[in-house]
């Protein structure tokens, strides 16, 4: 059958570099899209356009997802989603690190909650609640929402520094298979943070047995990502296994001086395990991480930077240590004394970050914290600086495989369908950038820039970002379990 192309569309965007996430080589040439689909690919000089774009051999990629957010309320209070849009993320997977907005009603934001809740009244009661309010008012880009464990268990139980017992998991369970029926497309887990750490394992695979039945993913910020990371990895895999669903390690790292280099081991381990069943991870760019001040974090850091402070908002973008001499005290003392805070630490390696980020089944999610005052730069950075630093400037993979850990990858791990390449039929979000100009700005001491050489990004057929600014539309989807594909890439692909 040969494929018949239209006489005319609503946009062409005309001699772009194609980059068609699949990591093949890149080609030259058009694409047509009409409505919110992309309906031809090729050397379309037949086809008119309503409209015309001129890439002039620039790069045109399918808009990247990013996979690890913390975007939950971002998305309804600042819903044209500058940090993201502007380095040409166009779907973003929400939910991380056990906390969510929904389902639950709370008077207290206990951290990490509080990362994403400025007041108990940003907290949802259930999950369709949630998802109706980003349709009522949609953000610029699409959004797929996970439950996370931590707000299940603030909601049902009293005393969150033990096991929830057989009641409590039950009452979890109605209250995550009623989101799951909702439209989220899984659960994440935070076991590090206090509000989950006293969880067993056990407890998590009774939950996770819902996420099985709704064939969702189940996504892990894992108990240990410093001394005992092996042992946490087992244990998300063991939670894969017993459940039978496919899990995703966040933000993959490894934490502290003693412990660099042992990505070796811990890559080694999630490839032998790919091999038996559905496990991928994410990564961001950057040798520092970033969540709340606490004190058990202190020590792992050679440098803390303070990033927000309720008491002490001034304090924002300071060194803790320089902070800690003018208040007279030591680290733990002065932590204290700004809390509720967040902060960045700089505890990882950068041959770490690098042999992370190399390996092929790399998805990149950048974990930025979009309330903070003073944000770790991966809010505003992270794909600008993969393809400007990592790829251009130190030539760790190919431009089309960056691209595609960014784009195919991720939308066959989260069951994204049509979305993540340049095909016809898919929809059309898109990103046209400058291949020999993109980088990131954002830096730790001036965090909020937009990137350079991210020319114009498009969501389903509509222009969102455009000449260094958002264009106002908003035509982002909450893609809602149902409307999505099998998640988890099969073991026997493996890599
Ligand atoms: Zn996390
Ligand atoms: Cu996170």
């Amino acid at each position: 059958m040969t494929e018949t192309k239209p006489q005319h569309a609503d946009l062409v965007i005309r001699s772009a570099r194609l980059i068609d996430g699949t990591g093949s080589p890149s080609t030259h040439g058009d694409v047509a899209i009409s409505n919110d689909r992309i309906v031809a690919v090729g050397l379309l000089g037949k086809i008119a356009g309503s409209y015309e774009i001129e890439a002039n051999g620039k790069a045109l990629a399918p808009g990247f997802i990013d996979v690890h957010t913390h975007d939950d309320r971002a998305l309804l209070s600042d819903p044209t989603m500058a940090c993201k849009v502007s380095q040409g993320v166009t779907t973003v997977i929400t939910g991380n690190c056990g906390i969510s907005l929904a389902p639950l009603s709370s008077k207290s934001l206990p951290p990490p909650l509080d990362l994403i809740a400025d007041q108990p009244g940003s907290l949802f009661t259930d999950f369709a609640a949630y998802l109706n309010a980003l349709e009522a008012d949609p953000p610029a880009v699409n959004a797929a929402a996970q439950v996370g464990h931590s707000t299940l268990r603030i909601g049902a139980l009293d005393n969150l520094e033990r096991a929830a017992t057989d009641k409590e998991i039950r009452r979890m369970r109605n209250q995550l298979d009623q989101a799951l029926e909702d439209g989220a497309i899984g659960m994440s887990t935070g076991l590090y943070y206090d509000l989950a750490s006293a969880a067993p394992t056990e407890e998590v695979i009774e939950l996770a047995k819902s996420v099985n039945d709704a064939a969702g993913i189940h996504t892990t910020h894992m108990r240990n990502e410093g001394d005992h990371i092996e042992t946490s990895l087992e244990e998300s895999f063991r939670i894969g296994r017993e459940a039978d669903v496919p899990i995703v390690i966040s933000h993959h790292k490894v934490g502290g001086l003693s412990n660099h280099g042992r990505s070796r081991q811990t890559l080694k381990m999630i490839d032998e395990a790919q091999t038996q069943q559905a496990i991928a991870f994410d990564v961001y760019p950057y040798v520092a991480s970033s969540t709340v001040l606490g004190v058990k974090r202190l020590e792992a850091a050679s440098r803390i930077v303070v990033t927000w402070s309720k008491p002490h908002p001034e304090m924002s973008g300071r060194d803790l240590s320089d902070i800690a001499d003018e208040m007279g005290c030591d680290l733990i003392q002065t932590a204290q004394a700004l809390a509720p805070a967040g902060a960045i630490y700089f505890m990882m390696s950068e041959d770490d970050v690098r042999r992370i980020l190399s390996h092929p089944n790399a998805m990149i999610g950048s974990d930025g914290l979009p309330h903070d005052d003073h944000p770790h730069p991966r809010l505003w950075g992270t794909f600008p600086r993969v393809l400007g630093h990592y790829v251009r400037e130190q030539g760790l993979f190919t431009l089309e495989e960056a691209v595609r850990r960014m784009t195919t990858l991720p939308a066959a791990q989260f069951g994204l369908v049509d979305r993540g390449k340049i095909s016809v039929g898919s929809y059309a979000d898109l990103v046209l950038f400058n291949p020999e100009t993109v980088i990131d700005r954002a830096t730790f001491e001036a965090p909020s820039q937009t990137a350079e050489g991210i020319d114009l990004v498009m969501v389903n057929g509509r222009i969102i970002w455009k000449e260094g600014a958002p264009t106002g539309a908003r035509p982002g989807l909450a893609l809602r379990r149902q409307s999505l594909g099998p998640m988890g890439l099969n073991p026997s692909v493996g890599r």
